[in-house]
């Protein structure tokens, strides 16, 4: 008997993210989706993506290499891949859009709905405060055990202050404790400050945002094509 239910493989099982993923697929997710293979760099095997329609990964760079090595040498129907590693390169994302040109590929540097809502407002709001002669700066914190800085969220939200300019947006970085993800935007005048940002409390947030992703993605009638988080944002919660 085939099962309606999605099938994922979670690649960078064993990590604080890939964790929270597999927990999530145990228990609320259940009776939606179904956990078909947990891999990592020691445990588990590429091969058994050939069985699954969708992977969700959250590894390291070189994970997600050794990923995207696979699916383009594989003769089967790719799954979807969403993919939530950090610290990628620019190499890795015309991989990444190569791939979507055959099956259907979602990459977020944050899973939140929280942050992609952050992120159009951001967009609306930072042209404004611009020309009323605000300067943006970004201060993001997170656990120790972080080993790229800046945060890939703040690459993303310094995109949305400025599309055409992102690197001259100040970002400091702060590693501190078990700081699951913070990222505050400081709008500065020569009298007054605005401050608009995101505190994330819990991963759960992230791995929850991934398998709704993930479930979203399945349903859509088109078989290949690139995705962000802030395309699911707008389709889920604006139409
Ligand atoms: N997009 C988002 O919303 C979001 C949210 C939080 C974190 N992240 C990102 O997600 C990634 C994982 O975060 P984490 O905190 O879970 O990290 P982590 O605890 O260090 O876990 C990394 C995982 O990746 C696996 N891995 C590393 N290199 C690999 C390789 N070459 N091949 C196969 N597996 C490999 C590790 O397995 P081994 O131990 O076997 O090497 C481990 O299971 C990071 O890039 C992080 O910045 C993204």
């Amino acid at each position: 008997m085939t099962s309606d239910k999605l099938s994922i493989a979670v690649f960078g099982a064993s990590g604080r993210m890939g964790t929270s993923v597999i927990e999530l697929l145990k228990s609320e997710y259940a009776g939606r989706a179904r956990l078909e293979a947990a891999i990592d760099s020691h445990s588990g095997n590429l091969d058994d993506l050939a069985k699954v329609t969708t992977v969700i990964d959250f590894s390291l760079p070189d994970g997600t290499s050794a990923l995207v090595d696979w699916m383009e040498q594989s003769k089967n129907p790719l799954p979807n891949l969403l993919c939530g590693t950090t610290g990628l390169t620019d190499e890795h994302y015309s991989r990444l859009r190569k791939l979507a040109k055959t099956t259907l590929v979602l990459h977020t540097n944050n899973f939140s709905t929280g942050v992609a809502a952050l992120s159009a407002i951001l967009r609306y709001a930072s042209p404004m405060l611009k020309s009323l002669a605000y300067d943006a700066r970004m201060i993001e914190t997170h656990h120790i055990h972080k080993l790229d800085a800046p945060s890939g969220t703040a690459k993303t939200l310094a995109q949305a202050l400025d599309p055409l300019g992102p690197d001259r947006i100040d970002i400091e970085s702060v590693r501190e404790g078990e700081v699951v993800g913070k990222h505050e935007v400081v709008f500065t005048s020569a009298a007054d400050q605005i401050s608009i940002g995101h505190n994330a409390t819990d991963r759960t947030l992230f791995a929850r945002g991934a398998i709704d992703a993930a479930l979203w993605l399945d349903q859509l009638d088109e078989s290949s094509g690139i995705y962000t988080m802030e395309t699911y944002f707008q389709a889920r919660f604006r139409s």
